[in-house]
């Protein structure tokens, strides 16, 4: 009988030590509000800010007889249901703050990830599937992870940094990912024009996804490289979670979002077909190209070698030869460029099939033109060494020319003494 009240004490102190814990460990977001009032600003009115009184929440919430597990991610702190997700589920509170120094700004996609996943928004799963989560990694494996250059497109901080001219750069880096295009007060894209988003790193020599995009009929008819690139369903079931498109790869059924569905424009079946077809014609394009200019580089070291070949043996002029060996070389660096960037936009001519076999076709012309530049060198080199060496026979030969008269004037000295001597002794002597 006497164990209840210490049984009750007990139940009543646990929730007692909750409830202080959670008072202190997070505070309000009014009370970051006090001296941050304009990031408490971009909040407020956000989906995070309303998390939990979202009409819609409480609605679904109610209906599956409200449990505490939905709140989990729809409220951070259980004394303050009405702020929703608040600025302390991505800023650590720590006691005693300003004082103790700022709070931490976090860019790893765990902060995200807590409430962003699970079957019915599995954007984390999706997004480390996608080539963003290891941006990081590529610069890693070819030992540029600490190149500031690249850093500006492969990872979060630097990104967002550069963006907004503050310095969040840390030790450790995060690649690219929810904080690097999601404005996480606003949730509002940072660069709001999705194509231009996209475009701001998917740019530039080695990617011009952007540049050749722009000039095709996709971007012509307004399409965006989301609606193809990020392809969202919403939860069916526990066999069908959502897809939230971050993955970013290509699915058959965001084309069906509108061929097959928009008036005027091909089918489904004929739309797939065409692209599968710019693929392989440009596939097999670039092949060949490939081999050709592999071919070129052959034919430019082997013109090389010549020339260093000759300039051992004779003594002549090598300029020209030299001169056009360096024109074939510029050539050829370029089309090696081209070919890269052509490659670079990444979706073998889908995204601009005019633009790719334009400069496919110009690629050939700059390799064409090294290898017949390199070919000249060599005929050149060729032709010099042969005027060389017919000058040396014309020398050999003229040398022996004159030993022949020199000895012809000898037998002919010898013989003119001889029959002289012989007609002076068969001369008739007078008496
Ligand atoms: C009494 C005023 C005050 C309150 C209340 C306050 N802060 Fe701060 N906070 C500051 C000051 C001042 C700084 C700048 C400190 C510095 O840069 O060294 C700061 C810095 C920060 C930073 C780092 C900013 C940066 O550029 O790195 C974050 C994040 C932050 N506060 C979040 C919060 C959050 C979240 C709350 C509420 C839980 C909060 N603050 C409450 C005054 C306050
Ligand atoms: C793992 C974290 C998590 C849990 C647990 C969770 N949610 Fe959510 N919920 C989210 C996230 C994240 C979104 C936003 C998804 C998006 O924008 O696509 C969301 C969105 C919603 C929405 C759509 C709101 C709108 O305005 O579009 C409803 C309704 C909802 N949740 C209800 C619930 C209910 C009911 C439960 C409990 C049965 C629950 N959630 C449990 C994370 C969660
Ligand atoms: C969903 C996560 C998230 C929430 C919620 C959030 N922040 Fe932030 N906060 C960030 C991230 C990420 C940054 C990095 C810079 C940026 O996004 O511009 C940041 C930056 C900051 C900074 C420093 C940069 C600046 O703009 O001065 C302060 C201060 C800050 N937050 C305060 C707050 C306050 C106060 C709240 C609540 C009203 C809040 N944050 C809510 C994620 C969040
Ligand atoms: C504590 C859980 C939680 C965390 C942490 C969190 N979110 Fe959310 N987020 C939610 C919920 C819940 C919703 C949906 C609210 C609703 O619609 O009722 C949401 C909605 C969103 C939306 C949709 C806004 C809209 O207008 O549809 C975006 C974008 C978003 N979050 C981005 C982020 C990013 C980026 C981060 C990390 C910096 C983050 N969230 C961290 C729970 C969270
Ligand atoms: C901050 C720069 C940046 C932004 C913004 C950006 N990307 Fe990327 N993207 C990258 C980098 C870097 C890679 C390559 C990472 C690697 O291979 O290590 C990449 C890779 C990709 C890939 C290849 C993915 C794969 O899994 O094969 C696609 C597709 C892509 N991005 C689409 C997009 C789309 C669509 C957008 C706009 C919604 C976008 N990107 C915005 C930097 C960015
Ligand atoms: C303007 C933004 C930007 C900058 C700066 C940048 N990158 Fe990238 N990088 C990207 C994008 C976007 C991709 C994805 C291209 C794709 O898959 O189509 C990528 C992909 C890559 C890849 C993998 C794909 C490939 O082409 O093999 C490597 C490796 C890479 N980058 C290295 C670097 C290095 C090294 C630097 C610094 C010298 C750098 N990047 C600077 C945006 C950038
Ligand atoms: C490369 C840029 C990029 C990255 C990285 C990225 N997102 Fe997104 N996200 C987008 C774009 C673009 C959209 C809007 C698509 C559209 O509506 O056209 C979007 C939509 C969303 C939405 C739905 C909001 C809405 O308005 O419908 C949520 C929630 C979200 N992202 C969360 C996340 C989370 C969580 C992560 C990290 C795991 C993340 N995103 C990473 C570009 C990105
Ligand atoms: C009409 C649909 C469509 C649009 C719009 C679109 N793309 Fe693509 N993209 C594709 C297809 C199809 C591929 C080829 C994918 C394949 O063959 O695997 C591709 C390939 C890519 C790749 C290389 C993918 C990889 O897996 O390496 C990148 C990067 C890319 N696109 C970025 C973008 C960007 C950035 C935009 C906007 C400027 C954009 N795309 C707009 C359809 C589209
Ligand atoms: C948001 C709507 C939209 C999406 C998504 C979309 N398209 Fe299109 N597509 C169009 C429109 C509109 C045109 C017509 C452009 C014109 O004629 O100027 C078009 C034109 C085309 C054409 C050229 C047809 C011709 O006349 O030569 C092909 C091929 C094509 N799309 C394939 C695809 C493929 C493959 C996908 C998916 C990877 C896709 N499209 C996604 C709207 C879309």
């Amino acid at each position: 009988m006497r164990s209840i009240p210490l049984l009750l004490s007990i139940l009543l102190f646990l929730p007692g030590i909750l409830f202080v814990n959670q008072v202190f460990s997070q505070p309000s977001s009014l009370f970051c509000k006090s001296c941050h009032e304009n990031n408490y600003g971009e909040w407020n009115n956000t989906k995070h800010s309303s998390a939990y009184l979202d009409t819609l929440f409480q609605s679904e919430w109610s209906k599956e007889g409200k449990p505490s597990y939905c709140l989990k991610c729809h409220v951070t702190n259980s004394m303050y249901l009405n702020e929703g997700v608040s600025c302390a589920s991505c800023h650590n509170w720590v006691e005693g703050h300003p004082q103790t120094g700022p709070l931490e700004v976090n860019f790893s996609v765990l902060i995200c990830a807590k409430c962003h996943e699970g079957s019915h928004h599995p954007f984390y799963e999706d997004w480390i599937q996608s080539k963003h989560a290891s941006s990081l990694d590529t610069l890693e494996k070819i030992g540029m992870s600490k190149n500031d250059e690249c850093l500006l497109c492969h990872s979060s901080e630097d990104f967002v940094s550069n963006l907004t001219g503050k310095n969040y750069r840390k030790e450790v880096l995060n690649p690219v990912n929810c904080q690097l295009c999601h404005d996480a007060h606003k949730l509002k894209l940072r660069i709001p024009e999705t194509n231009e988003l996209c475009g701001t790193c998917h740019t530039g020599v080695f990617h011009p996804t952007f540049e050749v995009f722009k000039g095709g009929f996709h971007n012509l008819a307004r399409v965006n490289c989301s609606d193809c690139h990020m392809y969202r369903k919403p939860y069916q079931g526990i066999e069908e979670p959502a897809i939230t498109g971050h993955s970013f790869k290509i699915d058959k059924r965001a084309c069906m979002n509108c061929h097959g569905v928009l008036k005027g424009i091909l089918p489904f079946d004929e739309a797939w077909k065409t692209k599968n077809e710019i693929q392989k014609k440009v596939s097999e394009k670039l092949n060949l190209t490939l081999k050709g200019l592999k071919e070129t580089e052959e034919a430019i070291r082997s013109a090389n070698s010549t020339i260093l070949k000759a300039t051992g043996i004779f003594i002549g002029d090598l300029d020209e030869p030299r001169r056009l060996l360096n024109l074939s070389i510029e050539s050829f660096e370029k089309a090696e460029v081209l070919l890269q960037t052509v490659k670079g936009e990444g979706s073998k001519g889908f995204h601009n099939a005019a633009w790719t076999i334009e400069n496919i076709l110009k690629t050939e012309e700059m390799m064409d033109k090294a290898k017949l530049l390199a070919e000249e060198a060599v005929k050149l080199v060729d032709l010099t060494i042969y005027k060389n060496k017919l000058l040396l026979n014309l020398e050999r030969k003229s040398g022996n020319v004159n030993s022949f008269f020199a000895f012809g004037a000898l037998i002919g000295l010898l013989l003119g003494f001889t029959f002289g001597f012989i007609y002076a002794r068969m001369k008739p002597k007078r008496k």
